[in-house]
């Protein structure tokens, strides 16, 4: 037995169904691996199929309108993965006749597709022999050859992706790719690697000199930063402001209410912002606060009613009936708070 035989066995036995591995309809793996990429199967599931469902073609896709496809993406996060796929399907529409192109170097062109996924959809799509190199192959390979060289370098890409072609079985890249990303979600593991049970475990020098837990290594921490985020409703009202956000930041074409940012945590009740759509004497009342979470942020909402100018919000900002608001993509502490405000 070899390496990637003992891999595929143990897939054979214990893989789990998922739906986009039933297929080999390129349109279905990009976007399973595109709304896959830092999201958990459980959660992508559902948002695959809402798509399958309402995009049956990929020139379906393209002619979707974008705030369309952002509300159908709302919940999911990273939303520039939405607005690349749309960006994709409309390359595929006018370059490719709406047909997925079937060679690596034309996949890796479309936009937000990267070395991963478009080895990913080489191979389980057109049964190409590229290797996957994604965060659960780094840990796997890492342990299997017990090397410390970070995995976020030049160097240790470059390495590692030389390891993982230097495994990948030429007659099956398919299955053996799917594999071995299957062993890093289910067994190894992060913290709680299930060494017992692996397959591969006569093959994994980090399991005998007992250092799995230590790897893989990353040389930098994440930064994260913290942002105020001050928003704001108009009291007693059938009708609230939003506004597109169009700067490069988070959220780019998404909805949000009228906002100030401030540089520290701050209380707008107390402090009596000057800002042009508020009445000077408005009493700000601090109606509801959370945190989100994201991967290099953390925002700190806070969500005020107050008295508006409607001239001036009305030249600034779109007015939306309150029953309106869910037709519009959102983030979503928006949502949170509207949906508890609101009803
Ligand atoms: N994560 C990324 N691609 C995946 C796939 N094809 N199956 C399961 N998890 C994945």
């Amino acid at each position: 037995m070899t390496f990637s035989k003992n891999l595929r066995n143990w897939y054979f036995k214990n893989s789990r169904n998922l739906p986009w591995r039933n297929t080999t309809d390129p349109y279905q793996i990009w976007l399973s691996e595109i709304m896959l990429q830092q999201t958990r199967v459980d959660q992508a599931t559902a948002y695959y199929y809402k798509f399958i469902e309402n995009f049956e073609s990929i020139t379906d896709l393209a002619n979707a309108d974008e705030q369309e496809l952002l509300k159908l993406w709302q919940g999911l996060g990273y939303y520039s993965r939405a607005r690349n796929l749309h960006h994709a399907a409309q390359q595929i529409r006018d370059e490719y006749n709406g047909k997925f192109p079937e060679d690596y170097k034309t996949i890796r062109k479309l936009k937000g597709v990267g070395d991963y996924t478009a080895a990913a959809i080489a191979s389980f799509a057109f049964n190409l022999p590229y290797a996957v190199l994604d965060g659960n192959v780094f840990r796997v390979l890492s342990r299997i050859n017990n090397d410390p060289t970070p995995i976020d370098t030049c160097t240790g890409k470059k390495l590692f992706q030389a390891y993982a072609d230097a495994l990948l079985p030429i007659n099956d890249p398919a299955q053996y790719n799917q594999a071995i990303m299957e062993l890093g979600a289910l067994i190894c593991t992060p913290k709680k690697p299930d060494c017992p049970t692996c397959p591969v475990q006569e093959y994994c020098k980090a399991y005998r000199a007992g250092t799995q837990l230590e790897l893989p290594v990353k040389s930098k921490k994440i930064k994260i930063k913290e942002r105020y985020f001050h928003y704001f409703i108009p009291s007693n009202s059938q009708t609230i402001y939003f506004s597109k956000r169009s700067a490069k930041d988070i959220w780019q074409n998404m909805f949000e209410l009228p906002m100030h940012e401030t540089e520290q945590d701050a209380n707008m009740s107390d402090q009596k912002p000057n800002l042009p759509f508020l009445k000077k004497q408005t009493p700000i009342e601090l109606v509801f606060q959370t945190k989100h979470i994201l991967t290099h942020q953390r925002i700190i909402a806070k969500f005020y009613t107050a008295h508006f100018i409607d001239e001036m919000a009305n030249k600034q900002f779109i007015i939306i009936e309150n029953k309106d608001y869910s037709n519009h993509p959102v983030p979503v502490l928006i949502a949170h708070f509207l949906e508890q405000y609101l009803g």
